[in-house]
Protein backbone atom coordinates (compact mmCIF):
# COMPACT_ATOMS: atom_id res chain seq x y z
CA UNK A 1 0.00 0.00 0.00
CA UNK A 2 2.89 1.91 0.68
CA UNK A 3 4.00 1.85 -3.13
CA UNK A 4 0.55 2.81 -4.35
CA UNK A 5 0.56 5.63 -2.15
CA UNK A 6 3.85 6.61 -3.13
CA UNK A 7 3.11 5.82 -7.04
CA UNK A 8 0.44 8.20 -6.38
CA UNK A 9 0.82 11.58 -4.28
CA UNK A 10 3.72 12.48 -6.53
CA UNK A 11 0.85 13.71 -8.84
CA UNK A 12 -1.57 14.76 -6.82
CA UNK A 13 0.42 17.96 -5.28
CA UNK A 14 -0.65 21.18 -5.59
CA UNK A 15 0.23 22.92 -8.80
CA UNK A 16 -1.11 26.50 -8.56
CA UNK A 17 -1.14 28.76 -5.11
CA UNK A 18 -4.70 28.49 -5.09
CA UNK A 19 -4.72 24.92 -2.61
CA UNK A 20 -8.17 24.48 -3.03
CA UNK A 21 -7.24 23.25 -6.68
CA UNK A 22 -9.42 20.42 -8.30
CA UNK A 23 -7.70 17.23 -8.77
CA UNK A 24 -9.04 13.84 -9.85
CA UNK A 25 -8.21 10.87 -11.49
CA UNK A 26 -9.60 7.79 -12.80
CA UNK A 27 -9.16 3.58 -11.34
CA UNK A 28 -10.61 0.58 -12.10
CA UNK A 29 -13.49 -0.29 -9.48
CA UNK A 30 -12.55 -4.28 -9.51
CA UNK A 31 -9.50 -3.69 -7.04
CA UNK A 32 -8.40 -4.88 -4.06
CA UNK A 33 -10.01 -3.52 -0.92
CA UNK A 34 -7.05 -1.74 0.35
CA UNK A 35 -6.64 0.00 -2.41
CA UNK A 36 -10.17 1.22 -3.06
CA UNK A 37 -10.25 2.70 0.41
CA UNK A 38 -6.88 4.43 -0.04
CA UNK A 39 -8.29 5.89 -2.84
CA UNK A 40 -12.11 6.58 -1.24
CA UNK A 41 -11.74 6.75 2.13
CA UNK A 42 -7.93 8.59 2.56
CA UNK A 43 -7.77 10.54 -0.31
CA UNK A 44 -11.38 11.81 -1.50
CA UNK A 45 -13.15 12.11 1.45
CA UNK A 46 -10.22 12.77 4.02
CA UNK A 47 -8.08 15.26 1.39
CA UNK A 48 -11.08 16.47 -1.44
CA UNK A 49 -9.59 14.65 -4.64
CA UNK A 50 -11.82 12.55 -6.47
CA UNK A 51 -11.85 9.45 -7.12
CA UNK A 52 -13.36 8.48 -10.89
CA UNK A 53 -14.34 4.68 -10.87
CA UNK A 54 -15.01 2.97 -14.08
CA UNK A 55 -16.93 -0.03 -13.62
CA UNK A 56 -16.38 -1.39 -17.00
CA UNK A 57 -13.17 -1.00 -18.12
CA UNK A 58 -13.22 -2.69 -21.26
CA UNK A 59 -15.19 0.10 -22.26
CA UNK A 60 -12.62 2.73 -23.49
CA UNK A 61 -15.35 5.46 -23.81
CA UNK A 62 -16.14 5.06 -20.12
CA UNK A 63 -12.31 5.87 -19.43
CA UNK A 64 -12.33 9.20 -22.28
CA UNK A 65 -15.44 10.32 -20.92
CA UNK A 66 -14.24 10.97 -17.25
CA UNK A 67 -10.97 12.82 -18.47
CA UNK A 68 -11.14 17.06 -18.16
CA UNK A 69 -8.49 19.27 -17.67
CA UNK A 70 -8.23 18.17 -13.77
CA UNK A 71 -7.40 14.92 -14.23
CA UNK A 72 -4.21 14.02 -12.87
CA UNK A 73 -3.37 10.18 -13.66
CA UNK A 74 -5.09 6.54 -14.61
CA UNK A 75 -5.25 3.90 -12.17
CA UNK A 76 -5.36 0.39 -12.95
CA UNK A 77 -5.18 -3.26 -11.54
CA UNK A 78 -5.42 -6.03 -14.01
CA UNK A 79 -5.85 -8.95 -13.31
CA UNK A 80 -8.14 -7.37 -10.36
CA UNK A 81 -8.28 -9.65 -6.91
CA UNK A 82 -10.52 -10.86 -6.81
CA UNK A 83 -12.86 -10.77 -9.47
CA UNK A 84 -10.29 -10.90 -12.37
CA UNK A 85 -11.34 -7.57 -14.26
CA UNK A 86 -9.03 -6.92 -17.32
CA UNK A 87 -8.66 -4.65 -20.05
CA UNK A 88 -6.90 -3.68 -22.96
CA UNK A 89 -4.01 -1.69 -21.53
CA UNK A 90 -2.33 -0.52 -24.75
CA UNK A 91 -5.84 1.17 -25.47
CA UNK A 92 -5.46 2.65 -21.95
CA UNK A 93 -2.37 3.56 -22.31
CA UNK A 94 -2.84 5.33 -25.36
CA UNK A 95 -6.12 7.42 -24.34
CA UNK A 96 -3.97 8.31 -21.05
CA UNK A 97 -0.50 9.71 -23.35
CA UNK A 98 -3.30 11.78 -26.09
CA UNK A 99 -3.92 13.58 -22.56
CA UNK A 100 -1.00 14.05 -21.28
CA UNK A 101 -1.54 11.89 -18.42
CA UNK A 102 0.74 8.54 -16.67
CA UNK A 103 -1.24 4.99 -16.39
CA UNK A 104 -0.45 3.15 -13.31
CA UNK A 105 -0.99 -0.32 -12.96
CA UNK A 106 -1.24 -2.61 -9.72
CA UNK A 107 0.62 -6.08 -11.41
CA UNK A 108 0.81 -7.75 -7.94
CA UNK A 109 -1.55 -10.69 -9.00
CA UNK A 110 -0.41 -11.27 -12.37
CA UNK A 111 3.78 -10.42 -11.59
CA UNK A 112 6.40 -10.00 -14.06
CA UNK A 113 6.69 -13.33 -14.52
CA UNK A 114 3.39 -12.99 -16.81
CA UNK A 115 2.57 -9.70 -17.53
CA UNK A 116 5.30 -6.41 -18.56
CA UNK A 117 2.83 -3.52 -18.47
CA UNK A 118 5.20 -1.07 -19.02
CA UNK A 119 6.51 -2.80 -22.58
CA UNK A 120 2.35 -2.50 -23.18
CA UNK A 121 2.73 1.47 -22.45
CA UNK A 122 2.25 1.71 -18.39
CA UNK A 123 4.20 4.57 -16.91
CA UNK A 124 5.04 2.89 -13.28
CA UNK A 125 3.79 -0.28 -12.07
CA UNK A 126 3.45 -1.05 -8.25
CA UNK A 127 3.83 -4.34 -6.90
CA UNK A 128 2.97 -5.93 -3.54
CA UNK A 129 5.70 -7.79 -2.49
CA UNK A 130 3.88 -9.28 -0.06
CA UNK A 131 1.94 -12.05 -2.19
CA UNK A 132 2.92 -14.21 -5.56
CA UNK A 133 6.20 -11.91 -6.54
CA UNK A 134 7.77 -13.77 -3.11
CA UNK A 135 4.85 -16.04 -1.95
CA UNK A 136 7.08 -17.06 1.54
CA UNK A 137 4.71 -14.64 3.63
CA UNK A 138 7.52 -13.64 5.49
CA UNK A 139 7.16 -10.45 5.41
CA UNK A 140 5.41 -7.29 3.80
CA UNK A 141 7.05 -5.66 1.12
CA UNK A 142 6.36 -3.17 -2.00
CA UNK A 143 7.79 -1.90 -5.38
CA UNK A 144 7.59 1.17 -7.31
CA UNK A 145 9.02 0.62 -10.97
CA UNK A 146 8.30 3.21 -13.45
CA UNK A 147 9.96 4.37 -17.28
CA UNK A 148 12.01 6.92 -17.93
CA UNK A 149 10.52 9.94 -19.39
CA UNK A 150 7.07 9.58 -18.45
CA UNK A 151 4.35 12.52 -19.19
CA UNK A 152 2.29 14.74 -16.91
CA UNK A 153 1.09 17.31 -16.58
CA UNK A 154 2.86 18.42 -13.53
CA UNK A 155 5.71 20.91 -13.70
CA UNK A 156 8.59 18.62 -12.28
CA UNK A 157 11.20 17.83 -14.63
CA UNK A 158 13.15 15.85 -12.13
CA UNK A 159 9.89 13.37 -11.64
CA UNK A 160 9.25 13.22 -15.18
CA UNK A 161 12.88 11.99 -16.05
CA UNK A 162 13.47 9.24 -13.75
CA UNK A 163 9.71 8.73 -11.49
CA UNK A 164 11.25 6.08 -9.51
CA UNK A 165 14.69 7.49 -8.36
CA UNK A 166 12.85 10.85 -7.75
CA UNK A 167 10.26 8.78 -5.05
CA UNK A 168 12.94 6.87 -3.48
CA UNK A 169 15.40 10.15 -2.76
CA UNK A 170 12.71 12.57 -1.88
CA UNK A 171 9.18 11.45 -1.13
CA UNK A 172 10.17 8.31 0.11
CA UNK A 173 12.61 9.67 2.39
CA UNK A 174 10.42 12.30 3.67
CA UNK A 175 7.30 10.40 4.16
CA UNK A 176 9.54 7.03 5.14
CA UNK A 177 7.66 4.22 4.19
CA UNK A 178 11.53 1.82 3.65
CA UNK A 179 12.01 -1.44 4.19
CA UNK A 180 13.64 -2.90 6.60
CA UNK A 181 17.34 -4.47 5.41
CA UNK A 182 16.20 -7.62 6.65
CA UNK A 183 13.22 -7.91 5.04
CA UNK A 184 14.99 -6.48 1.58
CA UNK A 185 17.07 -9.23 1.79
CA UNK A 186 14.48 -12.17 2.66
CA UNK A 187 12.57 -10.52 -0.41
CA UNK A 188 15.17 -10.28 -3.21
CA UNK A 189 15.81 -14.36 -2.18
CA UNK A 190 12.19 -15.27 -2.43
CA UNK A 191 12.01 -13.64 -5.87
CA UNK A 192 14.54 -15.31 -7.60
CA UNK A 193 12.59 -18.32 -8.00
CA UNK A 194 9.47 -16.55 -9.12
CA UNK A 195 9.20 -17.45 -12.95
CA UNK A 196 8.97 -21.36 -11.97
CA UNK A 197 6.37 -20.99 -9.01
CA UNK A 198 4.31 -18.88 -11.19
CA UNK A 199 4.73 -21.21 -14.11
CA UNK A 200 3.65 -24.24 -11.45
CA UNK A 201 0.69 -22.37 -9.52
CA UNK A 202 -0.72 -21.27 -12.64
CA UNK A 203 -0.58 -24.92 -14.17
CA UNK A 204 -2.56 -25.80 -10.62
CA UNK A 205 -5.10 -23.30 -11.02
CA UNK A 206 -5.94 -24.19 -14.45
CA UNK A 207 -6.81 -27.74 -13.26
CA UNK A 208 -8.71 -26.61 -9.75
CA UNK A 209 -10.92 -23.64 -12.04
CA UNK A 210 -11.70 -26.87 -14.62
CA UNK A 211 -12.80 -29.12 -11.90
CA UNK A 212 -14.97 -25.93 -10.41
CA UNK A 213 -16.41 -25.08 -14.10
CA UNK A 214 -17.84 -28.53 -14.14
CA UNK A 215 -19.05 -28.47 -10.58
CA UNK A 216 -23.27 -28.55 -10.09
CA UNK A 217 -22.91 -26.63 -6.76
CA UNK A 218 -20.94 -23.81 -8.11
CA UNK A 219 -22.70 -21.02 -9.96
CA UNK A 220 -19.79 -19.48 -11.32
CA UNK A 221 -16.01 -19.22 -11.85
CA UNK A 222 -13.81 -16.31 -12.23
CA UNK A 223 -10.02 -17.57 -13.81
CA UNK A 224 -9.24 -15.56 -17.11
CA UNK A 225 -7.48 -19.47 -17.77
CA UNK A 226 -10.90 -20.52 -18.34
CA UNK A 227 -11.61 -20.39 -22.27
CA UNK A 228 -14.99 -19.62 -21.34
CA UNK A 229 -14.19 -16.38 -19.86
CA UNK A 230 -15.44 -13.29 -21.31
CA UNK A 231 -11.86 -11.78 -20.64
CA UNK A 232 -9.63 -14.81 -21.69
CA UNK A 233 -8.74 -13.59 -25.23
CA UNK A 234 -8.30 -10.09 -24.43
CA UNK A 235 -5.95 -11.56 -21.57
CA UNK A 236 -4.26 -14.13 -23.57
CA UNK A 237 -2.76 -10.70 -25.66
CA UNK A 238 -0.94 -9.94 -22.49
CA UNK A 239 -0.38 -12.58 -20.09
CA UNK A 240 2.92 -15.12 -21.46
CA UNK A 241 5.02 -16.76 -19.12
CA UNK A 242 8.21 -15.11 -19.64
CA UNK A 243 11.17 -16.71 -21.21
CA UNK A 244 8.94 -19.73 -22.53
CA UNK A 245 10.64 -19.67 -25.49
CA UNK A 246 14.02 -20.26 -24.18
CA UNK A 247 13.18 -23.10 -21.66
CA UNK A 248 13.58 -26.67 -23.26
CA UNK A 249 10.21 -27.53 -21.50
CA UNK A 250 8.39 -25.08 -24.01
CA UNK A 251 10.71 -23.67 -26.69
CA UNK A 252 7.78 -21.30 -27.84
CA UNK A 253 5.85 -18.71 -25.99
CA UNK A 254 3.08 -19.90 -23.60
CA UNK A 255 0.54 -17.79 -21.80
CA UNK A 256 -0.35 -18.52 -18.34
CA UNK A 257 -3.09 -16.62 -16.48
CA UNK A 258 -1.90 -16.75 -12.24
CA UNK A 259 -2.74 -18.85 -9.31
CA UNK A 260 -5.66 -16.29 -8.10
CA UNK A 261 -9.20 -17.08 -9.03
CA UNK A 262 -12.50 -16.79 -7.54
CA UNK A 263 -15.84 -18.43 -7.33
CA UNK A 264 -19.89 -18.30 -6.14
CA UNK A 265 -21.12 -21.00 -4.67
CA UNK A 266 -24.98 -21.88 -5.41
CA UNK A 267 -27.70 -20.99 -2.78
CA UNK A 268 -26.02 -17.42 -1.55
CA UNK A 269 -23.49 -16.01 1.70
CA UNK A 270 -24.87 -18.81 3.66
CA UNK A 271 -23.62 -21.35 1.51
CA UNK A 272 -20.27 -19.64 0.41
CA UNK A 273 -19.72 -20.01 4.43
CA UNK A 274 -20.47 -23.55 4.53
CA UNK A 275 -18.07 -24.53 1.68
CA UNK A 276 -15.50 -22.14 3.28
CA UNK A 277 -15.54 -23.49 6.64
CA UNK A 278 -15.19 -26.80 5.61
CA UNK A 279 -11.98 -26.26 3.99
CA UNK A 280 -9.56 -28.81 5.69
CA UNK A 281 -6.36 -28.77 3.46
CA UNK A 282 -6.94 -25.08 2.27
CA UNK A 283 -5.62 -22.50 4.78
CA UNK A 284 -8.81 -20.45 5.38
CA UNK A 285 -6.98 -16.64 5.86
CA UNK A 286 -6.87 -13.16 4.47
CA UNK A 287 -3.84 -13.88 2.40
CA UNK A 288 -3.10 -14.43 -1.22
CA UNK A 289 0.02 -15.32 -3.20
CA UNK A 290 1.63 -17.81 -0.63
CA UNK A 291 3.24 -21.17 -1.64
CA UNK A 292 0.32 -23.05 0.14
CA UNK A 293 -3.11 -22.54 -1.21
CA UNK A 294 -5.46 -19.97 0.41
CA UNK A 295 -9.26 -19.30 0.28
CA UNK A 296 -11.02 -16.33 2.28
CA UNK A 297 -14.53 -14.88 1.93
CA UNK A 298 -13.88 -11.27 0.54
CA UNK A 299 -17.11 -9.79 1.43
CA UNK A 300 -16.27 -10.39 5.02
CA UNK A 301 -12.82 -9.69 5.61
CA UNK A 302 -10.29 -7.61 1.93
CA UNK A 303 -13.42 -6.55 0.89
CA UNK A 304 -15.65 -5.91 4.23
CA UNK A 305 -14.57 -2.43 4.87
CA UNK A 306 -16.30 -0.72 1.64
CA UNK A 307 -19.09 -1.62 2.70
CA UNK A 308 -22.30 -3.07 0.13
CA UNK A 309 -21.83 -0.04 -2.14
CA UNK A 310 -18.14 -0.68 -2.73
CA UNK A 311 -18.76 -4.02 -3.46
CA UNK A 312 -21.48 -3.68 -5.57
CA UNK A 313 -19.20 -1.35 -7.91
CA UNK A 314 -16.43 -3.89 -7.37
CA UNK A 315 -18.88 -6.70 -8.10
CA UNK A 316 -18.04 -8.83 -4.97
CA UNK A 317 -21.38 -10.49 -4.11
CA UNK A 318 -21.52 -12.37 -0.63
CA UNK A 319 -21.57 -16.00 -1.94
CA UNK A 320 -17.82 -15.29 -3.82
CA UNK A 321 -14.33 -17.22 -2.44
CA UNK A 322 -11.20 -16.19 -3.46
CA UNK A 323 -8.98 -19.09 -3.82
CA UNK A 324 -5.27 -18.75 -4.44
CA UNK A 325 -3.71 -22.10 -5.27
CA UNK A 326 -0.36 -23.22 -4.30
CA UNK A 327 2.28 -25.60 -5.20
CA UNK A 328 0.46 -28.60 -3.59
CA UNK A 329 -0.81 -31.30 -6.31
CA UNK A 330 -4.10 -29.75 -7.90
CA UNK A 331 -5.48 -33.43 -6.98
CA UNK A 332 -5.46 -32.59 -2.76
CA UNK A 333 -6.43 -29.12 -3.35
CA UNK A 334 -9.37 -30.66 -6.02
CA UNK A 335 -9.85 -33.10 -3.32
CA UNK A 336 -10.36 -30.26 -0.45
CA UNK A 337 -13.10 -28.24 -2.29
CA UNK A 338 -14.96 -31.58 -3.43
CA UNK A 339 -15.51 -33.10 0.34
CA UNK A 340 -16.87 -29.28 1.28
CA UNK A 341 -19.35 -28.86 -1.24
CA UNK A 342 -20.20 -32.13 -0.49
CA UNK A 343 -20.92 -31.28 3.04
CA UNK A 344 -22.64 -28.01 2.12
CA UNK A 345 -24.62 -29.99 0.10
CA UNK A 346 -25.76 -31.85 2.87
CA UNK A 347 -25.79 -29.32 5.56
CA UNK A 348 -27.49 -26.67 3.45
CA UNK A 349 -31.09 -25.15 4.93
CA UNK A 350 -31.30 -22.73 2.19
CA UNK A 351 -30.84 -25.19 -1.06
CA UNK A 352 -28.77 -25.13 -3.65
CA UNK A 353 -30.76 -24.67 -7.07
CA UNK A 354 -32.15 -21.56 -7.87
CA UNK A 355 -31.49 -19.61 -4.96
CA UNK A 356 -29.98 -16.60 -5.51
CA UNK A 357 -26.99 -14.88 -4.26
CA UNK A 358 -27.01 -11.81 -2.56
C1 LIG B 1 -3.77 -6.24 -5.91
C2 LIG B 1 -3.19 -5.81 -4.60
N1 LIG B 1 -2.50 -4.66 -4.53
C3 LIG B 1 -1.97 -4.23 -3.37
C4 LIG B 1 -2.11 -4.97 -2.20
C5 LIG B 1 -1.50 -4.44 -0.92
O1 LIG B 1 -0.41 -5.18 -0.59
P1 LIG B 1 0.32 -5.14 0.84
O2 LIG B 1 -0.53 -6.00 1.74
O3 LIG B 1 1.65 -5.73 0.57
O4 LIG B 1 0.36 -3.73 1.29
C6 LIG B 1 -2.81 -6.17 -2.24
C7 LIG B 1 -3.01 -6.95 -1.02
O5 LIG B 1 -3.73 -7.93 -1.00
C8 LIG B 1 -3.36 -6.61 -3.47
O6 LIG B 1 -4.04 -7.75 -3.58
Amino acid sequence: MAAIMMAVQAFLVHTKEHVFEERNFLATAQCYGGTFQLFKARLEQERGVECRWIEDPTDIDAWASRIDENTRFLYGELPSNPQQGFFDLEAVAELAHSHNLPLIIDNTVATPALLRPICHGADIVVQSATKTLTTGGSGVAGAVISRRDLVSQIDNPAMKADFAQYVKFLPNRDYGPNLHPMQAYMTLNDMRTLRSKVDMMSRNTEAVAGFLDAHPDVESVEYLGLPNHPLHDLASRYMWLVDAEHDPQYGEPINRYGHLMSFCVEGGRENARIVFDELQRIWRATDLGRIKSVATIPAISTHQQQGEEGRRLANIPGNLIRLCVGGEHPDDVIADLDQALQKMRARSTVGVSGATAD
